[in-house]
């Protein structure tokens, strides 16, 4: 039986994807005779606006999205082949499908474990499509480049003729770092996608925002590749009761992820990575190998229902692994010090 799970330390934790729960404020927002295609659209201009783009196009999910964009930047400029960090979303976690469906090609740049560099880029020797930058660079413990790096990244992009692209899951959760408004980040890339389902916290989906000729490109693919379905409202509606509720609270959330990163530290069991979060999203270090902590994180659910990543990732060191903690509306209520104590017992 699985264990009842109580609190947790998990984004995706089934406490906020409980439909019954999500129906219930769904109910409230849902005024009768509502259009079916009214929600999407609206949120299209939302986040069109929010970030400066004179159009935007929802998704089902954010790897349709992306493949998408690569796609179309690889008809308009007639190369194949994007450039992204080793460790990128859609190398990792999309089973080839920029590949596999359309025949594009992944040059990878810079050091798996670390940001892409200036330099880095100086060495790609071969005309790209575009270059896909994803903030914050997820699988490192979401760092994110300085505002200096990414302005000289996505110029290079562009001076090279090709399309910067912004791999932008948790652009919500990221821009309290940089400060600035959403369309002066944004502006700074050609295509932007969003997640409608992370830092939001709506039940799925995406949104792809560029120039008008860019999103109608996009949305041809959108339907060859069976995503043009214009009753998403459940998606669409949670969507922009995150834009209203959520959002705003980033910097709290924020806020809190360093107190427990520091609380952590000063344990002295682990270590996170980055040392001061950046965003809501950090890693965690442990000197323990990954399957003892797996089997401890199971045993702390089983006894006192309180949910931590169930799977952490391996380190080419066997003795250590990593898990990832993100703060949100549902951890927020872990005190920083209660997060260090579970942490230590993860071993
Ligand atoms: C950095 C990043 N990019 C893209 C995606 C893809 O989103 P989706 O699950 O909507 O396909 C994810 C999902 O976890 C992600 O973390």
């Amino acid at each position: 039986m699985t264990p009842e799970i109580r609190r947790s330390l998990v984004q995706h934790s089934r406490l906020r994807q409980d439909p019954h729960a999500v129906l219930r404020r769904l109910l409230d927002r849902v005024p009768p005779g509502l259009r079916l295609d009214e929600p999407a659209k609206q949120l299209e201009q939302r986040i069109a606006d929010l970030l400066g783009k004179p159009a935007a196009l929802f998704f089902p999910t954010g790897t349709m999205a992306q493949q998408t964009a690569m796609r179309v930047h690889a008809e308009r400029t007639g190369r194949r082949t994007f450039a992204a960090h080793p460790q990128c979303h859609l190398v990792i976690w999309e089973d080839e499908g920029y590949s596999a469906v359309h025949g594009l090609r992944h040059l990878a740049v810079g050091d798996r474990e670390d940001l892409i560099t200036l330099d880095d880029l100086a060495g790609v020797r071969e005309p790209i499509a575009a270059l896909l930058l994803e903030l914050p660079q997820r699988e490192i413990g979401g760092l994110l480049p300085a505002w200096d790096d990414l302005v000289a990244q996505t110029k290079w992009a562009r001076d090279g003729g090709a399309a910067a692209h912004m791999d932008g899951a948790r652009l919500w959760e990221a821009q309290t770092y940089y400060d600035r408004p959403f369309a002066e980040i944004a502006d700074l890339f050609d295509t932007v996608y969003v997640s409608l389902y992370k830092g939001l916290e709506g039940v799925r989906g995406a949104v792809l925002a560029g120039d008008q000729a860019t999103i109608d490109a996009a949305s041809v693919w959108r339907r060859r590749l069976g995503g043009a379905t214009p009753d998403s409202w459940p998606a669409a509606v949670t969507a922009l009761m995150g834009l209203d509720e959520v959002l705003p609270r980033m910097a709290e959330f924020r806020d809190h992820a360093v107190a427990v990163a520091a609380a952590i530290n000063a344990d002295g069991y682990a270590t996170t990575r980055p040392r001061v979060p950046q965003t809501p999203l950090f890693h965690v270090h442990i000197p323990a190998p990954k399957d003892a902590v797996a089997a401890a994180a199971k045993r702390i659910l089983a006894e006192s229902g309180v949910e931590l990543p169930q799977r952490p990732k391996s380190s080419p060191d066997p003795t250590r692994c990593s898990i990832e903690l993100t703060i949100g509306v549902v951890s927020l209520d872990f005190t920083p010090q209660e997060v260090a104590d579970l942490i230590r017992r993860l071993r």
